[in-house]
């Protein structure tokens, strides 16, 4: 049976826009989906900075996932929502001494090192702790993702990881200092990645160091592989959950691992990008020179994504479905030109007051939410509570 989202209009009419709608059923079928997918000896760790909304994540961790935070502020919201201290991983290059104290202190599992500088402070702030820091080294692999240039990260231009033609020299310094212990390595090659071949790839990429580091002796426990799983931000009613399956296979079956070794993912926008939209009102319907604009009331403050990235998001008018279609520019009341949603976008007709929905923004669209130009942070509502017991599957 496929979810799609249903929208609980009635209970709209009363909630003042623009706001964010979870279907959290939705939520909690893609985390089932995700793990009967996870192949023996892995284990999937939440990438948080996709979205923070408390009861968001107190679903995902009550499903059994770790979590992948790149903040002091990120891994206490984790341990809030439940997750446990030892299924949280640090990742991030530029942890600040008072973020690794807590994460030491609250016993993580594991620090995803970005370079040797930050692995020296780890073991010295380990010291003062008088613990030993679990450590695996965030290696960069020189793998294009082909996706957008601001979400890509494992090619040797981005700031982000050790670079892997260095990797020996990092291994070994990590291997020779008394606080921290080498549990293996990490890699994230970027986001919305829409193919499995940069997945193969990098999958080869890591067998072949396994091999060369295993012929020296040094048996890496931990293999992290990031994140970076695409959805589609074109047919969120066709593809609500991504192919985890065929995502997991392509590790499970080109990576070769020994017994004793194991497979760690941080999926973020595929575990909850197509489980929240951002509903928002027409303001007005304005007739420019050339084209017709819907401005609504929700803006790039609200989901930047578009503006940012020139991301694509499904709209949907939600109160006139059936209605003929006209084109339009859909624009947010922010000053900035940049805060266009859609351009010559087709939509069943919007007057003055329609609902729309802009859909896929469950994932960086609340947690990247500012107050820019004085505007309220949008609000979260969930269908847990919005939709008729009926209504749910
Ligand atoms: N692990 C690491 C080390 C990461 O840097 C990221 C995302 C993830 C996991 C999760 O990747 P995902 O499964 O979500 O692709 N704001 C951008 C996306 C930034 C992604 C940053 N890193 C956007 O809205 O597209």
């Amino acid at each position: 049976m496929k979810k799609t989202t249903r929208f609980p209009l009635g209970a709209f009419e009363k909630i003042e826009t623009p706001f964010y709608y979870y279907d959290t059923d939705l939520l909690r079928y893609t985390l089932a989906a995700l793990t009967a997918a996870l192949p023996p000896q892995a284990k999937a760790h939440y990438a948080v900075k996709a979205n923070i909304n408390p009861r968001m994540m107190k679903i995902i961790a009550a499903s059994g996932m770790g979590a992948d935070c790149v903040s002091g502020g990120e891994i206490a919201a984790a341990i809030e929502a439940g997750f446990l201290p030892q299924d949280i991983v640090f990742s991030g290059v530029g942890k600040s001494d008072k973020e690794i104290l807590a994460a030491l202190r609250c016993g993580i599992g594991c620090f995803n090192v970005e370079s040797v500088e930050e692995l020296d402070v780890i073991d010295q702030l380990a010291a003062t702790c008088g613990v030993t820091a679990p450590v695996a080294l965030r290696l960069n692999p020189h793998i294009d993702a082909h996706t957008h240039k601001y979400i890509t990260t494992g090619l040797s231009e981005n700031k982000f990881g050790i670079d892997i033609t260095v990797a020996d020299k990092a291994i070994e310094r990590a291997l020779a200092l008394p606080n921290v212990r080498l549990r293996g390595a990490h890699f994230h090659i970027g986001s919305q990645i829409l193919t499995l071949e940069p997945f193969r790839l990098l999958c080869r990429r890591i067998g072949e160091w396994l091999r060369q580091w295993r012929a020296r002796g040094i048996f890496m426990e931990y293999i992290n592989v990031g994140g970076g799983l695409g959805i589609d931000y074109d047919a969120p009613d066709e593809h609500p959950v991504p192919d985890f399956a065929a995502y997991f296979d392509v590790f499970a079956n080109e990576l070769a691992l020994d017994e004793g070794q194991t497979l760690h993912f941080e999926p973020g926008r595929s575990v909850v990008a197509q489980c929240g939209s951002l509903i928002t009102r027409v303001l007005y319907v304005k007739q420019g020179l050339n084209k017709k604009f819907a401005i609504v009331d929700a803006g790039m403050n609200d989901l930047l994504r578009p503006a940012l990235y020139q991301a694509r998001h499904e709209i949907e008018n939600l109160t006139e479905p059936y209605a003929q279609t006209d084109t339009y520019d859909v624009v947010g009341p922010v000053c900035e030109s940049a805060d266009v949603f859609a351009t010559d976008k087709e939509l069943p007709a919007v007057v003055r007051g329609s609902m729309l929905a802009i859909r896929s923004a469950g994932a960086y669209g609340e947690t990247m939410a500012s107050r820019y130009n004085s505007r309220e942070l949008p609000c979260a509502y969930f269908s847990d509570d919005l939709l008729p017991a009926g209504q749910k599957i």
